[in-house]
């Protein structure tokens, strides 16, 4: 059974207001996705493995936890997912960084994959896939179809905004990954866009069309 945290956290649901309103620019929708990355992230990272080690304080030695195995890897689904990465990376620096691309055709709204490219080895690392968006998920069960056939094992999956629909979808088809969600909204519109969402995520963060 997969396990779906849903964010209640008051400055994440005022930061995604704003991403809502459609006077936002795309300067600010962009810090914003960014801050909410992180905020996120700081909740997705909290088990983390540790291990003691030791170090001296200028007053003794002591035992104390750093982050334990192989380093983080966090895979945007591009392009709106790149825009959650410096949020997470401003809490691990040392993560390594994957990309998918993905994008959905505008007619039967399936995922069309152009680009995979991931850090190796990626079987051991924990890995954080990031999409502001969850619509109907075929994005992301498509990305995290692919990651695991290059042998990622440990993997969340970080959005901002998710329809019920792909929420549905993504826990029937990846039961084993966590799956992070900022806010759950109510339906997916004729075209698959979430409603009421916050429109195109990828449009608004690069200021395209
Ligand atoms: C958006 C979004 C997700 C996908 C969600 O990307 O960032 O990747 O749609 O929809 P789904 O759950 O129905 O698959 P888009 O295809 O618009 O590409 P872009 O990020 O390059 O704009
Ligand atoms: N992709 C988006 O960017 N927004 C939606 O509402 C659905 C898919």
């Amino acid at each position: 059974m997969a396990e779906v945290y849903i964010n209640h956290h008051p400055l994440v649901q005022h930061k995604i207001t704003r991403l809502r309103d459609k006077t936002t620019g795309t300067n600010e929708f962009r810090s914003l996705v960014e801050e909410i990355g992180m905020l996120m992230g700081y909740e997705a990272l909290s088990d983390l493995p540790t291990e003691e080690i030791e170090i001296e304080t200028p007053l003794e030695v002591t035992p104390s936890p750093v982050i334990a195995g192989r380093k983080l890897a966090v895979v945007p689904i591009l392009r709106a997912g790149l825009g959650m990465v410096s949020g997470i990376q401003a809490l691990v620096p040392t993560a390594k960084v994957g990309h998918i691309g993905l994008y959905r055709d505008p007619e039967t709204h399936e995922p069309i994959e152009y680009y995979c490219k991931l850090p190796s080895p990626i079987e051991e690392r924990v890995i954080v896939v990031t999409d502001p968006m969850l619509a109907t998920g075929g994005s992301a069960c498509d990305a995290l179809k692919l990651i695991k056939q290059h042998g990622g094992r440990k993997i969340k999956f970080m959005c901002i905004i998710a329809a019920p629909e792909g929420l549905e979808r993504l826990k029937k088809e990846h039961p084993d990954v966590q799956i992070y969600v900022g806010h759950l909204d109510r339906q997916l519109n004729e075209n698959a866009y979430i409603l009421p969402g916050l429109g195109d995520a990828g449009d608004r963060i690069f200021g395209t069309k």
